[in-house]
């Protein structure tokens, strides 16, 4: 069976070092006696260096949760995907809704993952709905904002990208959308992806499931959500649940 893969977004938390290193620990302890789930940390930018180790870390791989569309130059505040992949980075996160409410569009995301890609970093892009449509207009819209969120990659880039789909109304909600429903959309998703890229390179692309996760449904969303994975957020900074999560996931035949 191919390893699950598990993704924590730590968002902007904790709010000191200390803390940023025991729940890290914490989920390394956990992730050493995993044999089919691979994890991924994404903490706050600040703590990436103090956190990796070793490069390439083989216990639990370390993410940035966004990085600029520019290798370098006067661009205030941002992190180049380059300095990410020099420190040792494998992963990143772009297009996180908490990011495109803000503002933040497709054609800025496309960008972002087209250079991150070709940074050599794994490319995690969120997308997801607002809210759901008895007419289903949600799915047109999620069609729309796969393509565009993909428009300036070339398919040569595609076998380092990483979908995970986050229906916006389940983002840090009381519950997760029910498994039934996560599976209909993880179609969705592999079949916008094969309208864009093609069959083969759809079916060999993970989609990953967040929005609300946590050690109670990880594993259920996985078996009957059938998805490759999990984006998890607050439970990922909780080191009890999160150790609980891990190891019902990896549980899993
Ligand atoms: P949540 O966040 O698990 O706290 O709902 C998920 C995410 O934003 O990736």
């Amino acid at each position: 069976m191919k390893k699950k893969l598990i993704i924590g977004n730590w968002k902007m938390n904790p709010t000191t070092l200390d803390e940023a290193r025991r729940i890290f620990r914490s989920t390394k302890n956990t992730a050493k006696k995993l044999t089919s789930t691979e994890v991924v940390v994404c903490p706050p930018p600040v703590y990436i260096q103090a956190l990796l180790t070793k490069r390439g870390d083989p216990v639990v791989s370390i993410g940035a949760q966004d990085a600029y569309f520019e290798e370098q130059g006067s661009f205030t505040g941002e992190v180049s995907p380059i300095m990410l992949r020099d420190l040792g980075v494998t992963h990143v996160i772009i297009g996180h809704s908490e990011r495109r409410e803000k503002g933040e569009s497709d054609e800025v995301i496309s960008e972002k993952v087209a250079l991150a890609l070709e940074a050599g970093l794994k490319v995690v892009l969120c997308v997801g709905e607002k809210e759901r449509d008895e007419q289903g207009a949600h799915l047109e819209s999620l069609k729309l904002q796969i393509k565009n969120s993909l428009n300036k990659v070339p398919k040569r880039l595609i076998g380092k990208l990483i979908v995970a789909y986050e229906p916006i109304w389940a983002v840090g909600a009381k519950e997760a959308m029910d498994p039934a429903t996560v599976y209909e959309m993880s179609l969705f998703v592999k079949k916008s992806l094969a309208d864009a890229y093609g069959h083969t390179e759809a079916v060999a692309t993970q989609v990953l499931y967040g929005g609300s996760v946590n050690f109670r449904n990880a594993g259920d969303i996985i078996v009957r959500g059938k998805v490759d994975g999990l984006l998890v957020g607050r439970e990922s900074v909780n080191s009890d649940g999160f150790t609980e999560l891990l190891k019902a996931v990896d549980a899993l035949k």
